[in-house]
């Protein structure tokens, strides 16, 4: 970072002045769009400070008072993704170690980044409507005014009024409603986080929201139409919370639910604390997708837990519970998958390398992000970089046992606090002491600060990705007059991770092989064999489409324009409106459908493909 800030996403200033406690009170009105809230801050000086700045986006602030006196502010001129600095006079000026409440009383725009509102049309059950917040990385400033950095965490409690009838739910434990005092037609929910968070992990959803029990400590919610559904899929949660706390330790969050939102959701699943969000696209009928809950749930302690100091660091959050997800999968379902599951990582990475570019210093498994909107900088990288400097160190250092040790002596030690790569590396050499001769041949600066692919790449068991290899050379390797060979055969004793695997290495071969190894004769004949069109399985789905259209096939125009209208995840979508822009048959239809649909989605999915469909110059 190149001015010494702790967080160049955030115009708030932590190493001054720390938020301790959040107490919000929100009322929701689906009639406007908006959001009407009280906030007060519980701050602590970490030196003296005459002042404080809190990012803010969007907001209307109307009153600011500090120790329950009017105090003076000012909004700072707009960044376009960073927002608005709210500069806060604190008089008399705080002495270090001092503290004071600051109290907000504020409006968020119907145009909100963080916040979307679903019309009662545009839900399942189609009589109330819905509203969901989605924070991380910096949109949480769109919703309130706050120190909108992960370096700083504080625990919160909330009260948020909403229509009778619907239900609020929040990134922390249920703790009672009430009718509203001020409006009979009204319920306030209560809350309270009781554990430190970052300000991404806020998190709010209202809807006609019901419930099953799941587990001891576990609820699924969704609308009605889908809960059975989704108790059904998400049953193993329980046993994946305990092999989790097998590995890491005891989860401290009480209570871990599900929350199965509306299919514009724009992530697979987002970590709120005591509550993750997740696409309804993993809903399947076959538990299949089960391992995006190994992740949210292992971000309890990666990620949520141990935080990374800034986004630049995001590796830490990512990379770990990438680690963590593998080996909690490896336990469930045996080694050798979570070796497939580590090649495919591997070839991820080497897609989303492709796409930025092998010299593009985004592709750094720290980058710099100094004038950049962590939205814009998303990538599989820290997810998959950083997944393969841990697997490369288990290797180096004695294996997933010896390995594990440390992950969880690292979040022993960084539990509640916020931490940088130095930090990490740190405590790696610290804790393998005796193998600091082995530490010294890791190339440091590759890893870390060098664009593209890793300076070396792990080794892994390639039992179960040979047999989709095979299968692969043969596809590659037959001419037309050879594709009636191939029948559902092929893929009948393939775990789906298999087919996910041998449709993403002909993608890869697709893609980087000139001339293309597909023609449409061939995604022909392979619907033929394998009914691929039919598939629920959304991962499956998705790159069978992407090789559909890479091999030009009009086919699959109204397959892939079904897919990005009926659900709304940026994994899926993003790459779907590229592939089809960069086919000219499609490319006008694709244009056209964004343009209708655009007003249903959710905002950062708008802003983010608009850029994918140069619908803007991108910044
Ligand atoms: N925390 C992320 C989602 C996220 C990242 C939201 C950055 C906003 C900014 C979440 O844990 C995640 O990684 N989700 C993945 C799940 C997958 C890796 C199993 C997703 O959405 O695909
Ligand atoms: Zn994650």
């Amino acid at each position: 970072m190149a001015d010494g800030r702790t967080d160049s996403c955030s115009f708030s200033c932590p190493d001054d002045i720390q938020t301790t406690h959040l107490s919000l009170k929100l009322c929701v009105d689906f009639d406007t769009h908006i959001v009407h809230g009280v906030v007060r801050l519980y701050l602590r000086a970490a030196r003296d400070t005459p002042s404080l700045v809190l990012d803010t986006k969007d907001l209307q602030i109307k009153t600011v008072t500090a120790c329950d006196g009017p105090a003076s502010f000012s909004l700072r001129p707009a960044h376009p993704a960073l927002g608005s600095a709210l500069e806060i006079t604190l008089s008399p000026a705080l002495n270090r170690d001092e503290t004071v409440e600051v109290e907000i009383v504020y409006e968020t725009s119907p145009s909100s980044l963080a916040l979307q509102w679903l019309t009662p049309e545009q839900t399942a059950g189609k009589k109330f409507p819905y509203l969901f917040s989605q924070c991380q990385a910096i949109h949480c400033r769109c919703m309130v005014p706050c120190q909108d950095t992960p370096s700083v965490k504080s625990t919160y409690d909330a009260q948020v009024s909403v229509p009778s009838g619907m239900v609020a739910l929040m990134s922390a434990i249920r703790d009672g409603r009430d009718p509203d005092p001020c409006d009979a037609q009204r319920t306030v929910f209560k809350f309270k986080q009781p554990v430190v968070i970052p300000s991404c992990l806020l998190a709010l959803a209202v809807g006609a929201l019901e419930s099953r029990k799941i587990g001891p400590r576990s609820y699924v919610w969704s609308e009605k139409d889908m809960v059975d559904k989704a108790a059904f899929e998400f049953a193993e949660t329980e046993k994946i919370l305990q092999v989790a706390e097998c590995l890491v330790g005891k989860y401290v969050w009480r209570s871990y639910d599900l929350l199965v939102l509306p299919p514009s959701f724009p992530y697979g699943g987002m970590e709120n604390p005591c509550m993750t969000f997740v696409t309804p696209t993993l809903i399947v009928g076959d538990r299949s997708l089960a391992g995006v809950v190994s992740h949210e749930i292992s971000h309890s302690w990666t990620g949520n837990l141990v935080t990374n100091k800034n986004w630049e660091h995001f590796w830490l959050n990512e990379g770990h519970t990438m680690y963590l997800e593998r080996l909690i999968d490896g336990k469930m379902l045996g080694e050798p998958l979570r070796q497939l599951d580590a090649i495919e990582g591997w070839n991820t990475l080497k897609g989303s390398v492709k796409v930025f570019g092998e010299q593009n210093p985004l592709t750094n498994l720290i980058p710099n992000l100094d004038g950049i909107d962590p939205d814009d900088a998303f990538s599989s990288v820290p997810y998959e970089k950083g997944f393969a400097l841990l697997f490369y160190l288990e290797q180096l250092l004695g294996g997933p046992e010896v390995f594990v040790g440390f992950v969880k002596s690292y979040i022993d030690k960084f539990a509640y606090q916020s931490v940088t790569s130095e930090d990490w590396k740190s405590h790696l050499y610290e804790y393998f002491k005796d193998k600091n001769h082995l530490l010294e041949n890791v190339d440091w600066k590759g890893w870390f600060y060098s664009p593209g692919m890793p300076p070396v790449q792990p080794k892994y068991d390639t039992s179960l990705a040979d047999a989709c290899l095979k299968l692969v050379d043969r596809w590659i390797k037959a001419g037309e007059e050879d594709l009636h060979a191939f029948g559902p055969a092929d893929l009948q004793d393939m775990h789906s991770k298999q087919v996910i695997y041998f449709l993403g290495e002909l993608l890869q071969a697709q893609e980087e092989q000139t001339p293309p190894p597909f023609s449409v004769k061939h995604v022909q004949m392979m619907q033929q064999a394998y009914n691929l069109n039919d598939v629920t399985n959304y991962e499956i789905r998705f790159r069978w489409l992407c090789l559909c259209l890479q091999a030009k096939w009009e086919n699959a125009i109204p397959l892939a324009l079904r897919m990005v209208t009926e659900q709304g995840r940026m994994k899926y979508i993003r790459p779907l409106y590229r592939s089809l822009y960069s086919f000219e048959k499609a490319r006008a239809e694709a244009i056209a459908t964004f343009r209708r649909s655009s007003s249903t989605m959710h905002p950062i999915t708008v802003q983010m493909v608009t850029k994918d469909l140069h619908l803007v110059a991108s910044d």
